[in-house]
């Protein structure tokens, strides 16, 4: 199987640019390029997300109407597993595999263009082993997020675009049956890199792009940031039990919902995938509706 490492880039149609722009700057991404075409991105690894207009003739067709996320591109170790994906109906396009998937979204592979970056999170002091010793942990005042850790879609046919992943090399995690598939692209590590979401009303879209930073310190700092900025809260901070990571969901202009997630569970060959059925509580543990005001530290009332 092609040695699949992560999200390398990805890339939305908007409608208002001028809003993208603050939005993924106070969210903590550096602004490397801006052009006629849009704004690009990069996380802390090199990881890219690029904003161009949803009327861009260049990008795959939208899913959805209004802005939404258009492309993935999944980054592989090295041209020998590139060479293993050429022959599964994708085409060439500098350097770059692509196609859509069953769900309709552009897909695409390329040797992967982030790097090494020597970030760490704040180790914790649990019960039995303290691994911070003579280290107070850290205040945020914002967040840089190392990289997209997982984009989730809204499917109408979860069975056949599932196969259609796993047939690339991704791995079942866990599921809801015929509602909910967690896919991980490679057999060792984080939970989900692509969650497929299939709901009554049986629609395709855009559900969220989730960024991974470095631990639950920074996702309460970066939503602080976020919420003193002006940007509204979905959900959170709060805590996912499936995947067990901590999160804090907010409303994009770029369309839907964008995360910050970190200490997700990481798994391995030896993991078995578990059913689960949907629920409020199966979905967060507990959550902060609205979030809390990065003003006062409090929740807003009302
Ligand atoms: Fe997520």
């Amino acid at each position: 199987m092609p040695g699949i490492e992560g999200i390398d880039r990805v890339t939305y149609g908007v409608e208002d640019l001028a809003a993208c722009q603050r939005f993924f700057l106070d969210w903590g991404l550096k602004l490397v390029r801006e052009h006629a075409a849009g704004l690009d991105f990069e996380s802390l690894n090199g990881c890219e997300l690029l904003v161009r207009k949803s009327d861009d003739p260049s990008l795959p067709p939208a899913v959805e109407p209004g802005s939404t996320l258009r492309e993935v591109i999944w980054g592989v170790r090295g041209e020998p597993d590139l060479e293993a994906l050429r022959t599964r109906g994708l085409r060439e396009r500098d350097s770059v595999l692509v196609g859509v998937d069953p769900n309709g979204i552009g897909l695409g592979f390329r040797v992967t263009r982030k790097r090494a970056v020597d970030v760490a999170g704040t180790p914790a002091n649990v019960w039995g082993h303290a691994a911070r010793i003579d280290q107070p942990s850290p205040v945020y005042e914002r967040a840089e997020p190392v990289e997209v850790g997982h984009v989730v879609f809204f499917t109408d046919a979860l069975d056949e675009t599932t196969e259609f992943y796993q047939a690339l090399g991704f791995h079942l995690s866990d599921r809801y049956p015929g509602r909910g598939h967690f896919l991980r692209c490679s057999a060792r590590g984080g939970h989900h890199d692509l969650f497929l979401l299939q709901t009554p009303e049986a629609k395709r879209g855009l559900n969220h792009v989730a960024f991974t930073v470095r631990d639950l310190h920074e996702v309460i700092g970066g939503g602080l940031h976020m919420s003193r900025c002006g940007w509204e809260t979905q959900l959170g901070p709060g805590r996912h039990p499936i995947s067990s990571a901590l999160f804090w969901y907010f409303k994009s202009p770029a369309g839907a919902l964008v995360e910050y997630y970190a200490d997700e569970d990481v798994l391995t060959e030896n993991w078995q995938p578990r059913d689960f059925q949907p629920s409020p509580t199966m979905f967060a543990e507990w959550a902060i509706a609205g979030g809390i005001d990065g003003n006062t530290r409090r929740q807003r009332q009302g």
